[in-house]
């Protein structure tokens, strides 16, 4: 693992929040969330990124979207190629900087490639996790919200999810058990010290792009999640689209999954991180960020073909392993806790990917 040097202006003692993955999909637009507020120069914004699955032009020290985003909102972004697993790297960032609280996106995610490679998966979401708080305790940080999934809640028993259903069972993939153990594990930190602050918030179905359609999902190979998929085939760059399954007890037979904005996701850590300035808050809280309504396969095909005037072809093949009829979230606790909620239609996700995929078809390296 590389030492920590940081690629951004003069280092000052500003409060400052610690995104880790910051360079990442979700990671890129909440850093933007961040600095797009008023009140964005009364903190600094680092981000810690191995860059495992980020973009980096030759030459250049920032990964594109950060460069893209510093650009658009002329703040700066202090930017450390660190690996979460490095706690001497860590380290270094946290004596650098007067870190008040820390984002933790920092993870792999591919459900499918955590099948074949569970220590990997293991390695860096649950001993980099662990290595995080370590670090973060050593230098007397104690906020964190993290990024969890509503993988955790496995098979749903009943619809719609809320954040009492039970959560670890049944679940197939190491990249869902990782979520799962790592939620685990900050329950017993937040149980062993008061001083703990742990949001973790179960992520539904991120889709969409910043607004400008400057940043946005910017996946290697074929995509995994279906709307980069369909993006994808709409701008020509792949065949079809595989539809996993038509025979599933739904309105047309198509899964069924809650999607959600993902500048609407990024503006949920935005206030998430507001609760750790509320008196007596302590603990772990795990809240659900969803729109609280489902969209099939088909329906999502069908308002992208809207969005984007062209139409998707695609291909009925079998279910894929683990994949699941319906999920949609009770998104209750999220207005009550956070008072957040999801203000971005189904046609705004679609626009807004479109943007993004049609001005890069090959994502960041176009830019
Ligand atoms: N996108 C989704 O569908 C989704 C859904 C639920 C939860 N999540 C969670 O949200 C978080 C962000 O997801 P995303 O979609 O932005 O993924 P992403 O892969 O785009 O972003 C993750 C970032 O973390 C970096 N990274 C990975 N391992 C690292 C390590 N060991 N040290 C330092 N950096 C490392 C990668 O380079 C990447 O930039 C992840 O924790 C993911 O599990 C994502």
């Amino acid at each position: 693992m590389k030492p920590a040097t940081e690629h951004g202006n003069v280092t000052t003692m500003k409060p400052a929040i610690l995104v880790t993955g910051g360079a990442g999909y979700v990671g890129s637009h909440t850093v933007a969330s961040l600095l797009e507020r008023q009140d964005a120069t009364d903190y600094d914004i680092v981000v810690v990124d191995n860059l495992s699955n980020a973009y980096r032009a030759e030459g250049r020290k920032k990964p594109e979207c950060l460069r893209i985003i510093e650009e658009m909102t002329d703040k700066t972004i202090h930017f450390y190629e660190v690996d979460i697993r490095d706690a001497t790297g860590l380290s270094r960032v946290f004596e650098n900087h007067n870190i008040d609280c820390v984002i933790h996106f920092a993870a792999l995610k591919a459900v499918g490639e955590s099948v074949q490679k569970p220590l990997e998966y293991y390695q860096a979401n649950i001993t980099g996790t662990c290595t995080l708080f370590d670090v973060m305790r050593k230098y007397g940080v104690y906020k964190l919200v993290y990024s969890s999934s509503c993988t955790v809640y496995g098979e749903p028993e009943k619809l719609p999810l809320n954040e009492s259903h039970p959560t670890g069972q049944g679940l197939t993939s190491p990249y869902g058990k990782s979520k799962y153990f790592c939620e685990e594990i900050m329950k017993d930190i937040c149980r062993s010290d008061k001083k703990w602050m742990v949001i973790s918030l179960r992520y539904f179905n991120p889709v969409g792009a910043h607004h400008s359609g400057r940043i946005g999902e910017d996946p290697s190979g074929i995509p995994n999640n279906l709307m980069p998929f369909i993006a994808q085939v709409a701008v020509g760059r792949l065949k079809e689209l595989l539809v996993f399954g038509n025979d599933y007890p739904t309105a047309d037979g198509t899964g069924v999954r809650d999607y959600i904005h993902v500048e609407d996701l990024a503006e949920g850590h935005v206030k998430a991180i507001k609760l750790f300035h509320q008196p007596g808050f302590s603990g772990f809280h795990a809240v659900n960020l969803g729109t609280g309504t489902g969209y099939s396969v088909l329906q999502m095909v069908k308002a992208f073909e809207v969005a984007c005037g062209r139409q998707i072809p695609y291909k009925i093949v079998g279910r894929r392993d683990g994949d699941i009829a319906a999920n949609y979230a009770d998104v209750s606790l999220s207005h009550r806790l956070l008072g957040w909620r999801a203000i971005k239609t189904l046609e705004d996700m679609c626009a807004d990917t479109w943007r993004w995929q049609s001005n890069n078809p090959d994502g960041f390296k176009c830019s």
